[in-house]
């Protein structure tokens, strides 16, 4: 059976409903490893040609499918994001460089434990997006929000990005920019409900829906999993008042050259 969570049984259905949809579904294409090119790159024993055959494989179909560059590539799991420049932000068509990302985005998988992994690579447009700054491995932290929906029914809803879980943030007032981007206005929350109320409804089921808003103030629907395995936090109870890791690491470092000096 296909695990719920992977994009290749909850897409086809967002596909389905997209023109009803007030948001936008970035261009998404796919395409299906064969058993042995799976099990080459999970193992890391493909040969020369094989490594390179990935990338011009996935180079042409997403031309066919009108994709340029750069674009956003990522597995039926999931997309490494945190490795960001070296996992899902493509920006150049070298077979090399595509085929050493899609092996980066499967050892990231492989990292997760208790999960379904996925045979499928999803290819889509990459979406400028509204971000404040970037973190991790360079990716743009956008204003996004993660909508719990069951059946129809909001259950609850959150800013996509836990302040603790930022590290590496390339500006100082990070904590700042991420508090502003965290609130949202009456419509924007009714419009993303009713969204995932919508898909839901024809999923069936409690899931997970996340939406990222675009540099053009255009909402995307981007990612969705059941809510039982989603990361759930609640945005009132949160103390901002928090030491980061950042700021953890910095005083260590500054207690240790004062030990050194
Ligand atoms: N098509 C896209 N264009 C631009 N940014 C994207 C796109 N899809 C996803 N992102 C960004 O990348 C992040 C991770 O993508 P997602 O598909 O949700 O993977 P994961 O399952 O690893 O969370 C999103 O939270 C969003 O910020
Ligand atoms: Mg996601």
């Amino acid at each position: 059976m296909l695990d719920e969570c992977l994009m290749e049984y909850w897409f086809p259905v967002v596909e389905q409903l997209a023109r009803h949809l007030p948001v936008k579904i970035p261009k998404t294409t796919c395409i299906v490893l064969t058993e042995k090119l799976y099990r080459d790159v999970i193992w890391q024993t493909a040969s020369e040609a094989d490594y390179l055959g990935i990338g011009e494989y996935i180079n042409s179909t997403r031309i066919k499918a009108g994709i340029g560059l750069p674009f956003f590539l990522r597995t039926g799991l999931s997309s490494g994001k945190h490795d960001w420049v070296d996992t899902c932000y493509i920006t150049s068509s070298e077979n090399d460089f595509i085929a050493q990302r899609v092996f980066n985005l499967y050892e990231s998988d492989m990292m997760k434990i208790g999960v379904f992994m996925s045979n499928h690579l999803f290819i889509r447009e990459f979406i400028p997006m509204n971000y404040a700054f970037k973190a991790f491995n360079k990716m743009p932290i956008a204003r996004e929000f993660r909508i719990f929906s069951d059946n129809g029914v909001l259950t609850h809803i959150q800013p996509y990005w836990i302040p603790d879980s930022i590290v590496r943030a390339d500006k100082e007032n990070w904590k700042e920019l991420l508090k502003a981007q965290h609130q949202i206005e009456k419509y924007e929350k009714e419009m993303l409900v009713k969204t995932a109320s919508r898909i839901t409804r024809k999923l069936k089921g409690h899931w997970s829906v996340d939406f990222c808003e675009a540099e053009t103030g255009e909402w995307c629907l981007i990612d969705m999993a059941l809510a039982d395995v989603s990361f759930k936090w609640n945005p009132d109870e949160f103390d901002w008042d928090f030491v980061s890791e950042d700021e953890k690491r910095t005083e260590m470092e500054k207690d240790l050259k004062a030990l050194l000096d």
